[in-house]
């Protein structure tokens, strides 16, 4: 039966990629990209994901290629496994076997360090030269702020790429207020 109009479903979402998955990686791309582009608003793309809004809370991130499930399976890890006070969107669900998408935590994008430092109590200078700092083992007369601890804590963890932190476009805002990292797939 076409799906075409009907509204989204994430279980149907679900189950058009378990039965697809058994064809091919990119088929189940595919599918799944048809499905969510006819349902939800695009409202992102990477060079590895495009990203599709669920509500105000839950974005769907879906792989573009075979390669960038990685990413995925990336962020679905370090989620999972990184502590409470990561400062990170965090992955509500993801495809089976494969993670050809995620769901993640929305966050408000910021898209300049103008809004970074609305948001924050920081600039972005002041944070990026921190964890630069922290990142090259060099003690600061500053003390860290908690974001900046927070992030170093994330970075030595998970083994994240720096230039993937210190871009202002990979963070954002959630609803409650705190700042997160919603781009951290790409890891070393
Ligand atoms: N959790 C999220 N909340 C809101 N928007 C997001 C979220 N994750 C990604 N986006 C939007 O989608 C775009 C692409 O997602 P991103 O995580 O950067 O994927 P890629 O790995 O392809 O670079 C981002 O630039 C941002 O605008
Ligand atoms: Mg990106």
């Amino acid at each position: 039966m076409p799906d075409v109009g009907s509204a989204f479903s994430l279980e149907r979402l679900n189950a058009l990629t378990e039965q697809s998955i058994g064809r091919s990686l990119e088929e189940a791309i595919d599918i799944a990209t048809t499905y969510a582009s006819e349902r939800l608003q695009h409202i992102g793309a990477g060079s590895a994901r495009n990203v599709y809004a669920i509500s105000d809370d839950l974005v769907l991130k879906i792989a573009r290629n075979r390669n960038s499930i990685h990413q995925n399976a990336a962020e679905a890890k370090i989620s999972k496994s990184t502590a409470a006070n990561a400062p990170i969107a965090r992955v509500i669900q993801r495809a089976r076997p494969k993670s050809v998408w995620i769901v993640s935590q929305r966050a408000t994008p910021f898209n300049n360090t103008s809004a970074f430092e609305e948001a924050s109590d920081q600039t972005w200078l002041s944070f990026e030269t921190a964890v630069r700092a922290g990142m090259g083992g060099k003690k600061t007369a500053e003390p860290r702020s908690k974001l900046v601890q927070a992030t170093l804590n994330l970075v030595y963890d998970h083994g994240l790429d720096l230039p993937d932190v210190i871009d202002v476009k990979h963070w954002g805002v959630l609803h409650d207020g705190s700042i997160v990292l919603f781009d951290y797939g790409e890891v070393e």
